[in-house]
């Protein structure tokens, strides 16, 4: 019998995962802890909304109080927090609370989890290793690298992990994954952003010359080694996650627009991210040598995820038409202009 608190359970992947491990495991509650920025959505949720094993808080990790009373009520026995703020555009307009949650909210579940004497899990990110130079994939060991505000406030969440470890012994892993994309992912994240975009026929802005290298990675396969390292893992490790294997964004771009049987005139070149990384890529070998394996190629993820969101429009229609229009316009509106003139 396990008693889990998913914190940012009722984000992307979060809710995947809360979905995933309610099917797998019949024996396990699961307390989504959770904020709802605008990024979380209890939509997400529907389909285990009537599971007497899923129960739903909401409150900030960064609310010790709320914490606290959350592990005692439920006798939480294991915490995995993939609440965080995730998009790097908006890290770059207003980076504080990015640290607010990513820094100081990690450390409020530490202590609890010292406190309460509970099983950890980080829910972490290639991005912490900073760009990598073609020919290289990171190692676990390697060192952390950030150059975004997000990425930095994931690294130091590592950080802060990895001195509970060493410091008190608390039974803690680390999961670093790259790009998932999926059902629920909010439309702000490249995908999704431009598999809608394309499904209403309006530009899809590719940052730069779209030659920037990420692992896509379905999401369902990465739940599966968080899954795996939360009852294999070693304490006190880190495992990369992600398919091993590189795409360009602009190869993604185009095996999305075919999916959707869109034109490439949709595409438009406009001004770059500060600060984008050109490249990730991750050795996969520990993760591997666990007993894992991606089930979707990067080009299946992108066709599977294109075709979810042309199936459901109920979900991410009426997202993009409330706060994100306000974010779109400060972020792409003179972007999108500049390619007019
Ligand atoms: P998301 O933005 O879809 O969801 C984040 C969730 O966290 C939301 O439900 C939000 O309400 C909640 N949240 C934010 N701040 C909170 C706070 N202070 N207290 C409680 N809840 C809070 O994110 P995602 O894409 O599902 O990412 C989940 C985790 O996985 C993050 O830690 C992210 O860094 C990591 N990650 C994401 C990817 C990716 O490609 N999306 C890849 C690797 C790692
Ligand atoms: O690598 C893992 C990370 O993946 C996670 O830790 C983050 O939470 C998640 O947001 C994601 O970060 P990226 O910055 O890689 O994802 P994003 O979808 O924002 O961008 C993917 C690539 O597409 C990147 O090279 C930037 C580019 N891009 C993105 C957007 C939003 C564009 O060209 N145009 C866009 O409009």
């Amino acid at each position: 019998m396990k008693n889990i608190m998913v914190t940012g359970g009722a984000g992307f992947i979060g809710s995947n995962f809360v979905i995933y491990i309610l099917e797998k495991y019949p024996e396990y509650d699961i307390i989504v802890y959770d904020k709802l920025t605008y990024a979380g959505n209890l939509e997400n949720l529907l389909e285990v909304a009537d599971d007497p094993r899923y129960h739903f808080v909401q409150g900030d990790i960064c609310d010790a109080a709320t914490v606290d009373e959350t592990i005692t009520r439920f006798s939480i026995d294991t915490i995995i927090n993939f609440a965080a703020e995730t998009h790097v555009d908006r890290s770059i307009l207003a980076p504080d609370a990015f640290i607010q949650t990513g820094v100081y909210g990690t450390y409020v579940l530490l202590e609890a989890a010292k406190n309460h004497g509970l099983r950890y899990h980080q829910i972490s990110t290639d991005e912490v290793y900073g760009h990598i130079p073609a020919g290289y994939s990171s190692v676990e060991t390697d060192k952390l690298d950030p150059r975004s505000p997000y990425a930095a406030s994931k690294a130091s969440g590592d950080l802060l992990v990895n001195a509970y470890f060493i410091t008190y012994g608390l039974p803690v892993t680390i999961t670093r994954g790259s790009n998932n994309i999926g059902p629920f992912q909010y439309p702000e994240k490249v995908v999704p952003l431009f598999a809608s975009n394309a499904i209403d026929g309006l530009p899809l802005p590719v940052y730069g010359d779209g030659q920037q290298m990420r692992e896509y990675q379905y999401v369902v396969d990465h739940c599966e080694a968080i899954d795996l390292v939360l009852h294999k893992g070693v304490l006190g490790e880190a495992y990369n996650v992600g398919t091993g294997v590189e795409m360009a964004n602009m190869t993604m771009v185009e095996i999305l627009l075919d999916t959707l049987g869109k034109s490439r005139d949709l595409i438009r070149h406009v001004a770059d991210r500060p600060g984008h990384d050109r490249r990730y890529s991750l050795n996969v070998d520990k993760i591997k040598a666990l007993g894992w394996e991606p089930r979707h190629s990067s080009e299946e993820a992108v066709r599977k995820t294109a075709v979810w969101y042309q199936q459901n429009e109920w979900w991410w229609r009426k997202i993009k038409s409330g706060e994100f229009k306000a974010y779109y316009e400060k972020q792409y509106g003179e972007r999108l202009r500049a390619t007019e003139a």
